[in-house]
């Protein structure tokens, strides 16, 4: 009898001896452990950052010293985040618990699937109204001076204070946010492992550090074009090759704005797509610097991934690349309203391109897609609200 309950007691202990070590090293008393590993393309350093890894590094022609060859090298990196400061970004970036009615996430307006972008012509946000803008896509965000289609962001960090507390956004406010976070049992014990040397670890700074720390992980530079401009001939068909040339050319310009490795020269250029039927003018950039010059400018988008971002331009007027790319050659201004004055930038021009050559051009763009390094999507985030 009693040896018989010794060995059940010793198979209970012997069991859950197992059970906890085999949960050990995927979670902590939370269910939520942060990686201590970097994303693929970064190296660990010893003192626990990542740092970007790529072929581009080895090249040393500066973008903006030339027209963008292809051993152009990148413009500076936002890197030396520690991996626990991007994992722990990851799953606020995928938490509705991050808006005021704890509805959207981040990656909502910027889903992995559609690009990290909408697949809308303009976003919706958390009280269901229409923003005025297209959500832009987030890979290769990290590489960027500015952000936002007028420019008016210097940082991620400053950038990520605009959709959490935008009424047209995530609708937050900041003691809001912060409650929000404090129900959440596992948030305060991962931010103090994302920010061991801050006192007080869970506040909005260290959100939109852990926030842009991810955002600067999604790199996207392996697409069939990388290939080729590393060396690798075959890497893109004889429609592509076409297109790449066409793109460079001076009749179509492209390359002149959309300057490789980036596929953005990151300035603003007005170039009078057309509004959405009804809407008035988007000044873009003019607000943002106060010059009249730039009345209707944005800053170039990059087209990286660009065939996964549809529909185009900033206020997703043009449904399909091949539209968008047909906006270039229907001739300067020829999308600006009567009677509305824009200064349109001097690269714009009449190249009168054929519609195999806009093909050619759609086909090109579509060889800018690469997105081996993927993060992982959370199943579920420390809210539990992931739906
Ligand atoms: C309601 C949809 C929506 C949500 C939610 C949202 N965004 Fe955006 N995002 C947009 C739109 C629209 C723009 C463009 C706004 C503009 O240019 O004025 C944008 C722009 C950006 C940009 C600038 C990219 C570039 O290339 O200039 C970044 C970075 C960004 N969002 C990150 C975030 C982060 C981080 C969050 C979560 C804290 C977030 N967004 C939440 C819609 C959204
Ligand atoms: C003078 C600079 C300039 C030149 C030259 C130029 N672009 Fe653009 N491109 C821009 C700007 C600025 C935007 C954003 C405009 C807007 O949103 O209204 C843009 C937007 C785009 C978009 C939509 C991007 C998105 O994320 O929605 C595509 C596609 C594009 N350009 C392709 C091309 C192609 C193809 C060519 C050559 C035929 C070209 N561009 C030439 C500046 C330029």
């Amino acid at each position: 009898m009693m040896a018989g309950a010794n060995r059940a007691n010793a198979l209970r202990t012997r069991f859950l001896f197992w059970l906890v070590l085999l949960l050990s090293p995927y979670s902590s008393a939370s269910g939520f452990d942060l990686n201590d590993q970097c994303p693929p393309s970064f190296a660990l350093s010893s003192d626990n950052q990542c740092q970007l890894r790529n072929l581009y590094q080895l090249y040393d022609s500066l973008q903006g010293q030339g027209l963008g060859g292809l051993k152009t090298a990148l413009p500076h990196h936002r890197d030396g985040f520690s991996p626990q400061q991007i994992d722990l970004g990851r799953l606020l970036f995928f938490d509705p618990v991050l808006s005021g009615n704890k509805d959207l996430s981040c990656a909502n307006c910027h889903n992995p699937a559609k690009g990290f972008s909408d697949g809308m012509a303009r976003s919706v946000g958390a009280s269901g109204q229409l923003h005025p803008r297209s959500a832009p896509t987030l890979w290769n965000s990290a590489f960027l001076k500015s952000l936002l289609w007028d420019a008016r962001a210097d940082s991620l960090e400053q950038q990520a204070l605009g959709p959490l507390f935008s009424e047209l956004e995530m609708a937050n406010t900041p003691e809001q946010l912060m409650a929000n976070l404090n129900q959440v049992d596992a948030y305060p014990e991962l931010f103090t492992q994302a920010f061991p040397n801050s006192e007080d670890a869970m506040v909005i700074a260290n959100i939109t550090t852990a926030l842009t720390a991810f955002q600067s992980s999604l790199i996207s530079l392996n697409s069939p074009y990388d290939r080729y401009a590393h060396g690798d001939s075959k890497a893109l068909n004889p429609e592509q090759l076409e297109g790449l040339n066409v793109f460079r050319s001076f009749v179509a310009r492209c390359s002149q704005c959309h300057t490789p490795p980036l596929f953005t020269n990151q300035q603003v250029a007005v170039i009078g797509t057309p509004e959405p039927e009804g809407m008035p003018r988007d000044i873009g950039a003019q607000a943002t610097f106060g010059a009249e010059r730039l009345r209707g400018g944005f800053k170039v988008p990059t087209l990286r991934n660009i065939a996964l971002t549809a529909p185009y331009m900033h206020s997703g007027r043009f449904a399909t690349l091949r539209e968008a790319t047909e906006f270039y050659t229907k001739g300067r201004g020829h999308a600006v309203p009567e009677g509305e004055e824009l200064l349109l930038h001097w690269h714009i021009s009449e190249p009168n391109l054929t519609p195999s050559e806009l093909d050619r051009l759609v086909d090109f763009m579509g060889a800018l897609s690469d997105e081996s390094f993927m993060p992982e999507i959370p199943q579920q985030v420390p809210s539990g609200l992931l739906h």
